[in-house]
């Protein structure tokens, strides 16, 4: 009963009644100014942290939204002192139970400098929330800086609009989609302009995400507009190559949507002005919904897009992210890419029993497959519902839901993470640092709040409880969460996650012949990128099936 009590906190630890108790908790400290500081936009004072070890810029404004679905106007300006205080702003999103919040003009970072100022400049690490394009926000309250501030570097985080508010995609000047993903772009270039204001060195930026923003991550390595904004990469679960990080049918959709609201119409324009005046919390508040069959990844709906060429309108993105990545058309620089042992409890954890017993595998299969025929398709479903479930039917019965776990996890981030690593590996002359990462000890939050807690392993989100404080004083785990941070901030400093030899094993690149990657547990090894039979039948799929268009 006690670990119903502590999944049930931690559950809601997630959710929007934590975040109003810790924001009355947040109201009663004292904050500690610091000195003005002169930006782009004007003046700002942050907070020294209650333990002297860093500033804090909270909700700084990098962009304005001035039209909805169109780019944000850059770099606002401000008169008088900007107090950088507030912790909870975040883009408007749906909770569970249509619990709406956040606003519409929610582009803000926070910037992390720690103390003493330094008389050289410090490297700086851009971290990209996740969230499924949907929901997530830069606040402190789940990205808190203190473990990676520790090794001197300067950690920004940000927001950027959500869902269709972020990702409409029409086609149209008025609507031309990935706004999103410019907001991000937004963001880079706010941090090249200002963080050597903050001690910051605008040569030595890494940009790093997880889930969504991972797959964002490698969206700024594809697009020509991110170009020359960052110099490292990294990328924790999730990628563009995955079926959830691309949509193809994006009018489609948004004709799906407009229909859901009341109005049938599949003209961009007429989609465009129903949206435009339509109250944001009714856009947000209404879904398309899920196909009888579809699992919990098929959700993820505003989301990128390739864009039409349109006059006037700057593309983030012209092709897809498998042309772009097998023809070499992006910034090659070096990289970290790597997933969790075990990324589908996450997602095995947000079916309910209705949409478990309804889960079917050939309505499941990814939407960047494209069959020649149905009874190709109808083989290919077999396929894999044979390989997975060994005869069983999916159900809320251990071991089926373990079996249909190893399935979402598969087909939603480490099949395509490594087929992303296969493809840089042919086309890129910086070095590739692949991962997976296996640790299950006391801070594995998402595994927990999902019910697996007494499954050995990580799944999906749970390496970032090892790089982010969260808002509590325990001090646990502190021996991965310096192995963590170490990997990533001297990946950040040097372009290699262990430069000298140390007490860690050396993580070697991955070559291009036989790659292998880093298992980080409480013991690291080498193992094969390659090598497990349910990704080499993935693979055999992707090559005779991928979607290109
Ligand atoms: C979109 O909505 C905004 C705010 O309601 C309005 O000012 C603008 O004129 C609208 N744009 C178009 C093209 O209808
Ligand atoms: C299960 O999830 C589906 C899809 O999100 C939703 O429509 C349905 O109401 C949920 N059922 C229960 C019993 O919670
Ligand atoms: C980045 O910063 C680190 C630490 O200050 C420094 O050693 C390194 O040379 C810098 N890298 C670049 C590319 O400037
Ligand atoms: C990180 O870099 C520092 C400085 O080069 C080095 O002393 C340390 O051993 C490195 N850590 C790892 C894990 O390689
Ligand atoms: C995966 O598929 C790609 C494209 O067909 C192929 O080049 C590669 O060799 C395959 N990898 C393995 C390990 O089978």
């Amino acid at each position: 009963m006690m670990w119903v009590k502590i999944k049930r906190y931690l559950r809601s630890f997630l959710s929007l009644k934590w975040l109003v108790l810790m924001s009355l908790c947040a109201a009663r400290m004292v904050p500690q100014p610091s000195a003005p500081l002169a930006l782009s936009g004007g003046l700002v004072r942050g907070n020294i942290a209650p333990d002297g070890s860093h500033v804090q810029y909270l909700a700084l404004p990098y962009a304005t939204v001035t039209h909805r679905f169109q780019e944000a106007k850059p770099d606002p300006k401000w008169e008088g002192i900007y107090d950088a205080y507030n912790e909870h702003v975040r883009c408007k999103q749906r909770f569970t139970n249509n619990k709406l919040s956040g606003v519409e003009d929610c582009l803000t970072v926070n910037v992390y400098s720690p103390l003493p100022q330094s008389d050289t400049l410090r490297p700086v690490m851009v971290f990209i929330h996740g969230g499924g394009f949907r929901d997530g926000s830069g606040s402190p309250f789940m990205y808190g800086p203190r473990h990676l501030i520790k090794h001197g570097v300067i950690l920004v985080t940000f927001n950027y609009r959500l869902e269709v508010l972020g990702f409409l995609c029409l086609g149209i000047k008025e609507a031309p989609g990935n706004i999103g993903l410019k907001d991000q772009v937004q963001a880079l270039k706010w941090v090249k302009k200002n963080i050597r204001n903050f001690g910051g060195d605008p040569d030595n930026v890494t940009i790093f995400g997880e889930s969504a923003g991972s797959a964002s991550v490698s969206y700024h390595v594809l697009s020509p507009m991110s170009q020359g904004l960052y110099n490292r990469a990294i990328m924790q679960s999730g990628s563009a190559l995955a079926p959830w990080a691309l949509q193809f049918e994006p009018i489609k959709t948004a004709s799906l949507l407009a229909a859901e609201m009341g109005y049938k119409t599949e003209d961009p324009l007429e989609i465009y002005k129903f949206f435009n005046s339509s109250d944001a919390d009714d856009l947000i508040n209404h879904r398309i919904p899920r196909v009888k069959g579809e699992t919990v990844l098929s959700q993820y709906i505003f989301v990128p897009c390739v864009e039409k060429s349109i006059p006037g309108v700057e593309s983030f993105l012209t092709d897809t992210p498998f042309n772009l990545l097998s023809k070499g058309q992006y910034n090659k620089v070096p990289i970290i890419i790597g997933y969790n042992n075990h990324e589908g409890y996450y997602f095995a954890g947000r079916e309910n029993d209705t949409t478990l017993v309804d889960v079917d595998f050939l309505e499941a299969l990814p939407r960047n497959l494209l069959f020649p025929s149905e009874r190709k398709k109808r083989k290919t479903a077999e396929k894999f519902n044979e390989l997975y479930m060994k005869g069983e039917k999916v159900s809320k019965e251990p071991s089926a839901l373990l079996k249909y776990a190893h399935y979402l996890g598969d087909v939603g981030i480490k099949y395509p993470v490594t087929d992303t690593i296969d493809l840089f590996l042919k086309t890129i002359d910086k070095p590739v640092y692949a991962y997976e990462f296996s640790y299950g000890g006391l801070l594995n939050l998402a595994k927990m709040a999902f019910g697996f807690r007494k499954y050995p392993g990580a799944t999906h989100g749970d390496e970032l409880f090892y790089m982010f404080s969260i808002p509590t004083k325990l001090n646990i785990e502190r021996d991965m969460v310096e192995r963590m941070t170490t990997f990533w901030t001297n990946f950040t400093k040097y372009g290699e996650p262990t430069p000298e030899s140390s007490s860690l094993p050396k993580w070697e690149p991955a070559e291009k012949q036989d790659p292998q990657l880093l298992v980080i547990d409480k013991e690291c090894v080498m193992a094969p990128v390659w090598g497990d039979e349910y990704i080499g039948a993935w693979n055999d799929t992707y090559s005779q099936y991928r979607r290109t268009n």
